[in-house]
């Protein structure tokens, strides 16, 4: 059994983060979406690892995940030239795959359940595809199922206008050979792509072995800034273990389930948790409220968060307001120069959001 985690593509849904960096390494509680669905994979035994990356963001993509070691796994990285579909990255990988059954994980998804189960109901069952499916609010921004009432897949359609069912395909999938075969006979759909939804429909129409499973834990597909804050919230809530390093004075506070990487110093500020800083920061005369994850070496003087994401090398000075929700990429630099300011003064980058609130 091998996995294959696509990791190409264009990101152009979280722009303007992705202007700079790969969507599939924009952490979560500081850690890149990516490892995540690595470590899930390795925990359900396997360890033979594919990853599809762009000519784009590849290099940063493999330079900072490496060659598995670090996950005991061993990693394949597959060039796509051009993001052509998710069936078009499984045609890509075949001289990797050649003949073995695998698990096909999108790598910008999180889901909270255990893959070993579905491993095992994939190899017990002997089937060609077993999906993961999901009910939704929004089907139309997704491959969308419609099933019996034994729950048997009928039909699927990659983002239907009017969506027949509010269940969502999730980006798990777990292939036999079989779907090779369908991908060669499919054609790119209305927006050019090789959809590994019509590969599926190809299996379905041609009596293969395709099952659902229906997802009950939480999924998150962090395309975008609120699902990248839900999962930032999730993962701090149910994985975060107080780990305290760094220099913290006596005058500051650590309440609650509290990360703190090496080197970094903790001036008369309070950190409730659960929150997450990384390493040589500093941080002085500062809140930081529940669900906020702060990268390496970011700077925060006289500033009052909660619930928001700070992207490594970001400094924010004197902001008297409290920043909420907020997801701040690298480098930025947010400051105030007056105490109280009688105009605003940005440079800020194309698709930046500001809202003053
Ligand atoms: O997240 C679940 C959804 O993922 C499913 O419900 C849809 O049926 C499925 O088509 C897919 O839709 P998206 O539009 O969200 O896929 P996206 O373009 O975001 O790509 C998903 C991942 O695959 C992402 O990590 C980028 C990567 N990718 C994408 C394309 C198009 C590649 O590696 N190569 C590609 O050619």
């Amino acid at each position: 059994m091998k996995a294959l985690i696509l990791s190409g593509g264009k990101g152009t849904r979280l722009r303007p983060l992705t202007y700079t960096g790969a969507k599939q390494l924009v952490p979560v509680a500081n850690k890149p979406i990516l490892w995540y669905g690595i470590e899930a994979i390795v925990a359900a035994g396997i360890t033979n690892i594919g990853i599809i990356i762009s000519p784009e963001t590849g290099g940063e993509i493999q330079s900072q995940t490496g060659n598995g070691d670090r996950f005991g796994a061993k990693i394949t990285y597959i060039l796509q030239s051009e993001p052509a579909g998710l069936a078009h990255a499984v045609k890509i990988a075949q001289p990797f795959l050649q003949d073995s059954p695998f698990l096909m994980y999108l790598g910008d998804n999180l889901i909270e359940s255990q893959l070993h189960d579905l491993l095992a109901k994939f190899l017990q069952k002997d089937l060609d595809a077993l999906i993961l499916l999901r009910k939704v609010d929004n089907p139309s921004s997704f491959g969308v199922a419609t099933v019996d009432a034994q729950g048997k897949v009928l039909q699927l359609v990659e983002k239907p206008k009017n969506p027949a069912s509010n269940l969502a395909l999730v980006g798990v999938y777990l292939f036999s050979t079989a779907i090779h075969h369908a991908i060669s006979n499919i054609q790119p759909s209305a927006r050019g792509e090789l959809e590994i939804t019509d590969a599926i429909q190809f299996l379905l129409n041609n009596q293969k072995m395709v099952e659902a499973h229906q997802l009950e834990g939480w999924w998150l597909d962090t395309g975008k800034k609120d699902d990248l804050l839900a999962a930032n919230h999730i993962i701090l809530d149910s994985q975060l273990e107080t780990d305290v390093k760094g220099e913290i004075d006596a005058n500051s506070q650590i309440i609650g389930r509290v990360q703190i990487g090496t080197n970094s110093q903790i001036i008369n500020s309070t950190i409730r948790g659960p929150a997450i800083i990384g390493e040589n920061c500093y941080l002085e005369n500062c809140f930081i409220g529940p669900y906020s994850s702060i990268g390496d070496r970011v700077t925060l003087i006289e500033a009052d968060l909660e619930h928001s994401v700070i992207l490594k090398n970001s400094k924010i000075v004197k902001i008297q307001q409290r920043i909420v929700d907020s997801v701040i990429g690298q480098r930025v630099q947010l400051t105030l120069a007056e105490r109280r300011p009688k105009a605003l003064r940005f440079m800020l980058g194309d698709d930046s959001q500001i809202e003053l609130i």
